[in-house]
């Protein structure tokens, strides 16, 4: 199947993002300082659009915020009548009757592609946190393989304080990474998560000083790029079915998937 376009300058620039494509790294910059780039339904959807169509070529994603803030969480004028500029308001258009519910149910499905390609074999993505990352922000740095926190970074699970909650595929890598007793704890007090507590709870791989952040996340990005990209793909695939395998079907999927490694290797040894 042929992939999609990439989304151009300008349909980036309409849901306040930035794309570079270098050398099998696609950096993904939230673009919105102004208003700690607050994303919107837009934001997301370009988001998949963006997952949807990167070539082949690509190994490593990585998702940073430009400005004071890696994101504010979804632009709270999403939440009024009248929406955000261009997009349709969450509530506006909503009633209960079980058509708008199903609307809602297919929107937000769509805003959730946007995070979910985050976790595709072929590729490793890297959050780059630095200051605020609330909500969805939150959740989209937890949609990533790997977190990198500068020292100020503070993570916070905002929304059941607004009366909502966490949707943006968010909830299951906290409970995996932070236990469930600590995931209710964090989510329900809405309370603010330091980078330092963030490293003790698992959330983040690595807290550095806010000045080497871009220099630590490059050789991060340097030593995944150094891994045959195949064999990369097999083993995050294999790790990510770990914890749901019992162990005699993971021994299984390692040997098929040692199988087909070895079966390449020896394609390419062929005069
Ligand atoms: N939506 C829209 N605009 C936002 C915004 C948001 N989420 N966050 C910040 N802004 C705007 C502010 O209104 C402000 O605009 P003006 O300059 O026009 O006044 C501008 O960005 C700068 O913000 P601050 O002056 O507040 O900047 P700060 O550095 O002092 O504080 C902050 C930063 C702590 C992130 C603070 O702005 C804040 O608390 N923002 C709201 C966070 C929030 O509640 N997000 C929603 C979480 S829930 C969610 O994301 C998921 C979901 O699906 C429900």
């Amino acid at each position: 199947m042929a992939a999609a376009t990439i989304p151009d300058e300008e349909e980036l620039a309409r849901a306040g993002l930035r794309l570079d494509i270098d050398n099998g790294v696609a950096t993904i910059t939230l673009a919105r300082p102004e208003r700690r780039n607050a994303m919107t339904g837009r934001t997301w959807t370009t988001l998949a659009h963006v997952g949807h169509s990167l070539p082949a070529s690509v190994r490593i994603a990585v998702i940073k915020g430009e400005g004071p803030s890696f994101s504010a969480g979804i632009d709270l004028g999403m939440f009024s009548p009248e929406g955000v500029e261009g997009e349709r308001s969450l509530m506006g258009d909503f009633d209960g009757t079980p058509e708008s519910r199903s609307a809602l149910d297919e929107a937000i499905a769509g805003f959730q592609e946007g995070f979910l390609w985050l976790r595709r074999p072929d590729i490793v993505s890297v959050a780059a946190v630095h200051g605020h990352a609330i909500g969805a922000g939150f959740q989209l740095a937890l949609s990533c393989d790997l977190r990198i926190l500068a020292e100020d970074a503070q993570l916070c699970m905002k929304e059941p304080a607004l009366g909502l909650v966490p949707d943006l595929t968010g909830t299951k890598p906290l409970v995996d990474a932070v236990g469930l007793n600590r995931a209710i704890e964090l989510c329900l007090t809405a309370r603010t998560i330091s980078a330092a507590e963030a490293r003790e709870l698992r959330l983040a791989e690595l807290v550095v000083d806010g000045a080497e952040l871009d220099q630590t996340v490059d050789d991060l990005v340097a030593a995944l790029l150094a891994t045959p990209a195949a064999a990369a793909a097999a083993t995050k695939g294999l790790l990510q079915q770990a914890a749901e395998s019992s162990l005699h079907d993971q021994a299984a999927a390692e040997r098929s998937a040692q199988i087909d490694r070895l079966a390449d290797l020896a394609a390419q040894m062929r005069p």
